[in-house]
């Protein structure tokens, strides 16, 4: 977590907000986002990266709420997107076209029109069949696609298997040995212009040993493109900076070594860099905060039954993920901690949110926070068991927002359409 979420006067602030004001506002649960964190994250990427010719594109995937965008947008961050639904909501920010790096594996020809019509940095395409689809929806429109190929460079990022993107058995990207094939075929599509090479290893990467290897082969990769006659003028490194999620966790490679490896690596080629984190702004950014229900008493163990569950915060039912659990009033010195199950009330065992925590003493009514949960919190939130998606909040120093409301019930249920042939009206 960041200094932006502490105690102080015995309660849980986000930067000068105590969280009770916000619950008594908006309610549980809620995710609420610091500012000064986003602010601070994205501007120490950025300092990281200096005397290179770079742009930050954000990942819009780990945050993509609007205001968020518009934060970070207005600080000179470029984004990266993987759908035309996060193109519409980086446009909806204020962040031009030529900006944007539309990435995804799977971009469907509307979704390129869009793109193209509205404005674009450039796809990083990652497979044939991918370029031969942008060539004909671009002279369809009378215009010219920018390329970067995304490579699969077949390393290991040492990360969740659920989320390493960067071997070969992996569906991202198109095979080192095939790059240049395919970069001719290119060459000869006049709805193309390749531009540069891409590669994304995968996501919570926590060593810099993965990054350096997949930076060797774009070097390499680049030398050889430009020897067979392509101008290859941009590299988009990918995200991947990992975040420390648990207090014992070793720390991630810091962004200046980050950025002291691109620059050892890459800084000679003469290339813009473009690099595309996301839960490295995000995450550290951002608390889920949550009440307690009904604290139980099981046959071998406590439960801690909370107002959010698995459809609110999904990161510990699909990745047995940890995330730090914060009292919003602060424990006393005196409190005797205890090991207890914190679970949502959704109706599955896999809707918990840790396993045999130690706590200190949390009764019903009380509220927690998880921590580090600003990147693929809210975004990966649905409404499973028909419970409305989770409001969000973003704190600026003594103010806050409400950036999204809380649904309505009612609303989710208008969504429904019951067909005339089951009333028989
Ligand atoms: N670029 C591309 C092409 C990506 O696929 C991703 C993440 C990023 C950038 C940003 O990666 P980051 O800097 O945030 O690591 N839901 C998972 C994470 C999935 C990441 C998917 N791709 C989680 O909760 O851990």
């Amino acid at each position: 977590m960041t200094g932006d979420f502490l105690y102080h006067s015995g309660i849980l602030r986000a930067e000068e907000v105590p969280i009770p004001d916000i619950v008594a506002t908006v309610g549980t649960p809620v995710y609420v986002y610091s500012s000064a964190a986003l602010t601070r994250n994205l501007k120490t990427l950025q300092s990281a990266l200096s005397g290179l010719d770079h742009r930050v594109c954000y990942s819009v995937k780990a945050n993509s709420n609007v205001a968020v965008l518009r934060l970070l947008g207005d600080l000179g961050a470029g984004m990266d997107v993987v759908s035309a639904g996060e193109y519409a909501r980086a446009r909806a920010a204020g962040v031009s076209g030529d900006r944007i790096v539309f990435s995804g594996v799977g971009k469907t020809p509307q979704e390129m029109e869009i793109a193209l019509r509205g404005g674009i940095r450039q796809f990083n395409v990652e497979s044939e069949p991918e370029l031969l689809q942008l060539d004909a929806v671009a002279r369809s429109l009378e215009t010219v696609a920018p390329v970067a190929f995304r490579v699969n460079p077949d390393i290991d990022p040492e990360t969740h298997e659920k989320i390493s993107t960067g071997k070969a058995e992996d569906k991202f990207g198109i095979p080192c040995a095939r790059l240049r094939e395919v970069s001719r075929e290119a060459a000869g599509l006049s709805g193309i212009s390749v531009v540069g090479i891409d590669v994304h290893i995968g996501s919570q990467v926590m060593a810099l040993a993965p990054f350096e290897a997949a930076f060797r082969i774009l070097a390499d990769l680049t030398r050889t493109l430009r020897g067979d006659g392509h101008d290859i003028r941009r590299l988009d490194v990918g995200g991947g900076l990992g975040i420390a999620y648990r207090p014992s966790d070793p720390p991630p490679p810091s962004p200046k070594a980050y950025g002291d490896l691109i620059r050892r690596h890459l800084g000679d080629l003469g290339v813009e860099i473009d690099v595309e984190p996301g839960r490295a702004i995000a995450g550290d950014a951002g608390v889920m905060v949550s009440s307690v229900v009904y604290r139980k008493s099981g046959a071998d163990r406590d439960f801690l039954i909370l107002d959010g569950a698995m459809n609110d915060l999904l990161r510990p039912a699909m990745y047995g993920a940890y995330h730090p659990i914060m009292p919003v009033r602060e424990p006393a010195p005196e409190d005797a901690y205890g090991p207890v199950d914190v679970v949502g009330p959704v109706c599955e065992t896999g809707d918990a949110f840790a396993r045999r925590r130690t706590l200190p003493p949390v009764e019903a009514g009380d509220q927690v926070a998880f921590g580090s949960a600003g990147a693929y919190g809210a975004v990966m939130a649905s409404e499973y068991n028909s419970r409305p998606l989770v409001p969000e909040v973003l704190v600026s120093g003594r103010r806050f927002s409400v950036i999204r409301p809380r649904a309505e019930v009612e609303e989710m249920i208008l969504r429904d359409i019951v067909p005339e042939w089951l009333t028989g009206d």
